[in-house]
């Protein structure tokens, strides 16, 4: 399965809790350019999955690969590093800094890089101006729709150029027309930019759009 265009690579995952395993032996791969959408009831580990694939917590056991690099092992700071020059989040409750503006919550992951305030602040306008937000780039997230927050959180996930961006339930908190728009963005950017995404989602027919869909169950793999 260790593809070389394969741009992300579980082998044998395992989380445990104490004596609760919540990840059970998972492998898979996804190739480069592809979108894949990771379905299962709650609690079958989704979450943690994709925790662990993101680089954002250790295995128990098992080994996670991202652009041909082993990630399991990495120290915290290594990891940081990663994430910031490889990888993209979107989460379910948009995770944005209340006392930041729009172009300023998607500035953030450039701050550790040395840039001007100019150069960081072309840069958000740009990607908000793709989300159709160019109207909003000083607004607080409080004076945001739902919809608005998540297009802002989707600027600052695509800020740094990732490789692969995750998706934690990006529509959980919409209703199904905002939700939509959301899905139409995500598919737009594998379609036409060729990004590769993993996306968990709770609603089958927003996991068919995707190239492949993965189903969990009680943490182990199905499909
Ligand atoms: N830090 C933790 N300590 C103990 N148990 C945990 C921890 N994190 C998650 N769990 C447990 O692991 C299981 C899987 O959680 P996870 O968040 O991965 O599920 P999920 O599939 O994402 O669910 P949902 O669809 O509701 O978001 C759950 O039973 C949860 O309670
Ligand atoms: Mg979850």
């Amino acid at each position: 399965m260790n593809n070389k265009s394969d741009i992300l690579v579980g082998v044998d995952l395992t989380k445990t809790y104490g004596e609760l395993a919540v990840v059970k032996g998972v492998s898979l791969a996804v190739r480069a350019g592809e979108f894949v959408s990771l379905v299962g009831k709650s609690g079958c580990g989704k979450t943690t999955l994709l925790s662990i694939l993101s680089g954002l917590e250790h295995p128990t056991h098992g080994q996670a690969f991202l652009t041909g690099k082993e990630i399991t092992g990495a120290s915290e700071d290594e990891l940081a590093l990663f994430r910031r020059e490889n990888v993209g989040f979107i989460f379910q409750s948009f995770n944005l800094i209340p006392t930041l503006s729009a172009w300023e919550n998607v500035a953030l992951p450039l701050f550790p890089i040395q840039m001007s305030e100019a150069e960081r602040r072309r840069r958000a306008t740009e990607l908000l101006d793709q989300m159709e937000l160019a109207h909003r780039l000083e607004h607080l997230p409080a004076a945001l729709s739902g919809g608005e927050k998540q297009r802002v959180a989707i600027a600052r996930a695509l800020i740094n150029n990732p490789k692969i961006v995750f998706a934690d339930e990006p529509t959980g908190n919409l209703d199904t027309a905002t939700g939509d728009a959301i899905m139409a963005i995500l598919n737009q950017l594998h379609r036409r930019k060729g990004m590769t995404i993993l996306m968990v989602t709770h609603e089958p027919e927003l996991a068919k759009t995707a190239d492949r869909v993965l189903h969990m169950q009680d943490g182990e793999m199905l499909s």
